[in-house]
């Protein structure tokens, strides 16, 4: 089907990076969140990103105004009466999804697609809280969105084969490089990333070396754009916990365990970039 009303749940980081580049390939996007405050900063923040994207001369005005122009805030899920496919990006907090996966459900006229950006929840979990679970799949988008080429797409266990190949065209429209994973738990992405941030934590917590040096280790040896201990202050300690937790729940193995560190630093508040200290001091 021909995608034209692109809709998307929650306006955080995620949320407003998904409707930036849903409305930069042309797509008419509604952005909803619970409040009004919630759903301004999301345009906010995308009004700023393309704003850097004008001043360095990669942008006009005009096209700047005509993304902005296809985004139309929301409050109410009703909204998604008309949409034609719908992504789900509300924090990582299973009763949270599941309200919204329901409302959806019932909202979205049947034979849409319901994607979900999880990082880590089961999406033949979630697909089977709705009453289309052919037409459920994962869309799992990375940080910063404009900027990331990935979208990894997460088939359940009942997903068609329609809606992976919509879901493949669609990220491609978006300028994306879709890669296909089955659902299992991490799926590809942070079955591998996670267990490499969670080991960095562990050799912080051992003494090995300070984050200046297990970041710059990795960095310089490994050519990543960021060190570990940067990259989960970035992405969020509360986050890479939580996928932790799924991950040694889901398999069953304690070659997954979470650090204690990162359960230490998730209690004390320290939860990286967002709460102004994780590994390093943001506060300044
Ligand atoms: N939104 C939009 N654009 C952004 C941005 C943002 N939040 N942050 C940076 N950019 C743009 C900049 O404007 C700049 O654009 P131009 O090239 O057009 O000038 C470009 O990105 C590069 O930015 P900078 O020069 O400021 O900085 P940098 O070169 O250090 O790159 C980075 C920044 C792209 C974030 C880079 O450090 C990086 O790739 N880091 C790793 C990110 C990563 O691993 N993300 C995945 C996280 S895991 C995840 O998301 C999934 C999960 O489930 C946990």
């Amino acid at each position: 089907m021909d995608v034209k009303v692109f809709g998307v749940v929650g306006s955080g980081q995620m949320g407003n990076g998904i409707a930036h580049v849903a409305a930069a390939a042309g797509l008419h996007v509604i952005m909803n969140d619970i409040n009004r405050e919630f759903v301004d900063r999301g345009l906010k923040s995308i009004e700023n990103n393309l704003g850097r994207a004008v001043a360095k001369g990669k942008m006009s005005e005009e096209e700047k105004g005509g993304i902005l122009g296809r985004i139309t805030g929301s409050v109410e899920l009703g909204d998604f009466k008309d949409a034609d496919f719908v992504v789900e990006a509300v924090p990582e907090i299973w009763d949270l999804k599941k309200k919204v996966l329901q409302t959806l459900d019932a909202v979205v006229p049947a034979g849409r697609v319901i994607a979900s950006n999880t990082s880590s929840i089961s999406i033949t979990k979630l697909a089977a809280l709705t009453a289309r679970p052919e037409k459920f799949i994962g869309m799992h988008f990375m940080n910063p969105v404009p900027v990331m080429k990935l979208v990894e797409v997460i088939n359940g266990l009942a997903t068609d084969a329609a809606t992976t190949e919509l879901t493949v065209q669609l990220s491609k429209s978006f300028g994306k490089i879709p890669v296909e994973a089955q659902d299992f738990p991490g799926f590809i992405s942070n079955r591998i990333l996670m267990p490499m941030i969670n080991e960095a934590v562990c050799a912080l917590f051992e003494g090995v070396g300070t984050p200046e040096a297990i970041d710059e280790v990795m960095k310089l040896g490994m050519n990543h754009p960021m060190g570990p201990l940067t990259l989960a202050d970035f992405i969020g300690l509360d986050t890479c916990l939580s996928i932790m937790n799924v991950l040694y729940e889901g398999f069953g193995d304690p070659k997954y365990r979470a650090c204690p560190l990162l359960r230490k630093y998730v209690d004390a508040g320290y939860l990286g970039r967002k709460s102004g200290r994780g590994f390093y001091d943001y506060s300044k």
